[in-house]
């Protein structure tokens, strides 16, 4: 496009994943057992009572996986590690096996001519700190975080170039600590305010450490950003957008940037008697955790209207059916709704298909922020359907990926600086809640929620497109 503004050289294109969705080997080579290994295995809590035992095997074929990546010609990779790889019980004496896993994976990696970018925390915490001293309620989470931490920045600092603290940190606590759906199920706003501060002072402490350990790397934090749009021009649903901008996003992103929580939001929190207990050096402490980017993942935009005290909508439950139009209005009472948003497509588990959302967000990070932006994660969940002969023809995938790509073109013409995009996902993996059924990767894998299946890998219609994407730096899409 001829006023769009070419993408930089060396531009990170990647794509992504997270151990637990694709490792498997969940008790294998002396891992302790994480949160995630023991809430599937309660009833009801994941469709069809789907595991990650054996996910899609990516801890025993990641040589392929990786052949596939170098194939792409990828340039970069995100991961994460499992903690109780590295410290079954979470802290402790370090196992050997689990550093050689991640170890061999990064040197692959290196050896192809992809940037290995390595997520500390992608959700699965070490069972034995939830039972000891149930996790991020507690501060002693503060210090094994971040001498786990420690351990993977002394063993991978030299080789990896760029972290990712804790991925997404406003989700697993909200669907840990409010929704219930996440472990450890609990429902309780006190407790979830006060359980996401500590992530917050173990997310500064973890990038307080690193720039000892490893001061030539660059970290930050990954956040789920949605950003929140009012459903019509009335002054209520614009106060009830504002609001929700400033409790879903603002809350965790004005934390990371400036260490503070924002003044508006801690007042209507204050008056809810639900802020966390913040204690003598916190403040000091989440000032000197600056990232050097915002780690965005980016999936859609949201849309609010005012939601009255008396009789407005609360909570709602998780929708995994992938039926569309299934979902249901949530929020807070007295303060906002989400709605839908007759300009914009859904998918099929009713997300909103929105790029320019996507530039919105980067600008707003821009604008609000002035920090750096990783794209570490964005991409279509849909069923996919393998055809006579391995073909799957995902065309809706790459128009979203497509519409995704322009929306950043247009950023970079804005001044968002934008370091790279990572594609959620590389291989097909395991949806927490959903299965295998919603579907994400560029690679298919053979893998359902019953039966036994052979694991294979088949390229999708979308690896051919991205792989030209790639060549031409995105000059072609
Ligand atoms: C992000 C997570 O929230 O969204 C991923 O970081 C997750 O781990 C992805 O898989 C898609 O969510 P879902 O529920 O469709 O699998």
């Amino acid at each position: 496009h001829p006023t769009l503004a070419p993408l930089p050289k060396g531009f990170l294109w990647g794509a992504a994943s997270a151990a637990y969705q694709v490792e498997g080997a969940w008790n294998e080579d002396g891992k302790g057992v994480s949160n995630w290994d023991k809430f599937v295995r309660i009833p009801g809590k994941t469709f069809k009572g789907t595991t990650g035992d054996i996910a899609v095997d990516h801890y025993h074929r990641y040589r392929e996986d990786v052949q596939l990546m170098a194939e792409l010609g990828l340039k970069a990779y995100r991961f994460s590690v499992a903690w109780t790889r590295i410290f079954p019980d979470g802290r402790g004496k370090v196992n050997p096996k689990g550093i050689e896993f991640y170890s061999n994976l990064i040197d692959e990696l290196r050896k192809a001519g992809i940037e290995p970018i390595l997520t500390l925390y992608h959700w699965d915490l070490p069972q034995a700190l939830q039972d000891e001293y149930g996790g991020w309620e507690s501060r002693q989470i503060i210090e094994d975080f971040t001498n786990y931490s420690i351990e993977l920045f002394k063993q991978f600092g030299s080789r990896v170039k760029y972290w990712v603290s804790l991925n997404e940190q406003n989700i697993f606590t909200m669907l840990g600590y409010r929704a219930a759906a996440h472990p450890p199920g609990v429902k309780d706003e006190k407790r979830f305010y006060q359980a996401n501060h500590h992530a917050s002072l173990a997310n500064a402490s973890v990038i307080g450490a690193f720039r000892t350990h490893v001061p030539d790397g660059k970290i930050g934090p990954s956040f789920a950003y949605s950003p929140a749009y009012p459903l019509t021009a009335n002054p209520e649903d614009i106060l009830a957008a504002e609001i929700a901008e400033e409790l879903n996003s603002h809350w965790w992103m004005d934390v990371y940037a400036w260490g503070k929580y924002p003044k508006v939001a801690w007042k209507a929190l204050e008056r809810k008697r639900v802020v966390p207990i913040i204690e003598e050096g916190d403040a000091q402490l989440l000032e000197a955790g600056r990232p050097d980017f915002m780690g965005l993942n980016y999936y859609q935009s949201s849309t609010y209207e005012k939601n009255p005290l008396e009789g407005g909508v609360g909570q709602a439950e998780m929708n995994t059916t992938g039926k569309k139009g299934s979902s249901k209005d949530a929020g807070i009472q007295g303060m906002f709704k989400t709605v839908a948003n007759s300009y914009l497509e859904r998918t099929n588990w009713d997300w909103n298909i929105d790029p320019d959302g996507l530039r919105i967000a980067l600008r707003r990070i821009e604008s609000r922020y002035k920090l750096p932006v990783l794209i570490s994660e964005n991409g279509l969940g849909e069923f996919d359907e393998e055809k006579e002969g391995g073909i799957i023809e995902d065309d809706y995938r790459i128009d979203y990926i497509r519409s995704h790509v322009k929306a950043i073109q247009e950023a970079v013409t804005d001044g968002v600086k934008i370091l790279g995009y990572c594609i959620w996902s590389f291989t097909d993996l395991l949806s927490w809640l959903n299965g295998f059924q919603k579907r994400y990767g560029l690679v298919y894998v053979n893998q359902h929620e019953e039966g036994e299946h052979d694991l294979s890998r088949i390229k999708k219609k979308s690896y051919y497109w991205y792989k030209n994407v790639i060549h031409t730096n995105g000059e072609e899409i």
